[in-house]
């Protein structure tokens, strides 16, 4: 998918593609920069440590093939995507993952590891990818979908569909991290 805009007089080239094992170290480092800036607003510097400790890459999607970044004029400027399995969220050293393959019919698929680039707010970056990853599940026979979301997903999730549900904390990480339960019908 590729697409141009223009936001306040400046015009980009935006183009979503599948993420590929050498893209690893640049999202790792896209994530690090989007959780310590963007994050601000919504948590403690604490609690941004302790998120530090329980978000990041999480290979299995790029092997699946549902991990998509979102380059602009040529930069990684966004990362994100959907899942087939039961883990709700986190990274490849997150505790308590469970793989399982989920069955359309009776489960919800998941959506997965958001970030956008501190550079490239507010630029569409995030809803291009949840579209993406939407049409990619829903292509996979999924008619719903549920994950967990940091505090600062919510804005976004609510603006795109999405209910906010139970609300709850991860102390993995030190400092309990506050999340949310997400969920949306797929139309
Ligand atoms: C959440 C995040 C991915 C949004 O990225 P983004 O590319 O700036 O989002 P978009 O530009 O696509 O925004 C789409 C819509 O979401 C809403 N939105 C996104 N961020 C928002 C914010 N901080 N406050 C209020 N609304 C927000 C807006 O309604 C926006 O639509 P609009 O531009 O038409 O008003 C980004 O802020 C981020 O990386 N945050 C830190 C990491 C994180 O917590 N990710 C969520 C993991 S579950």
């Amino acid at each position: 998918m590729a697409g141009d805009s223009c936001i306040m007089g400046a015009c980009m080239t935006m183009q979503i593609r599948a993420a590929k094992p050498s893209d690893i170290d640049t999202i790792g480092r896209l994530m690090a920069a989007s959780i310590g800036d963007l994050q601000r607003d919504f948590l403690t510097p604490a609690e941004i440590d302790s998120s530090r400790a329980i978000m990041g890459v999480d290979t299995r999607l790029i092997e699946d093939g549902t991990y998509y970044v979102a380059e602009i004029d040529g930069e990684l400027a966004g990362c994100g995507g959907w899942s087939r399995r039961r883990t709700l969220y986190g990274a490849d050293v997150t505790t308590g993952r469970d793989e399982s393959v989920l069955d359309p019919a009776v489960d919800a698929a998941r959506i997965r590891a958001m970030y956008t680039h501190p550079k490239h707010v507010g630029k569409g970056v995030a809803r291009a990818i949840l579209a993406r990853s939407e049409a990619a599940a829903r292509a996979k026979g999924f008619t719903r979908i549920e994950f967990v979301s940091t505090l600062a997903g919510v804005p976004l999730y609510t603006a795109c569909g999405y209910v906010a549900g139970e609300r709850f904390a991860d102390s993995t990480g030190g400092v309990p991290v506050p999340l949310v339960r997400m969920a949306k019908q797929l139309g």
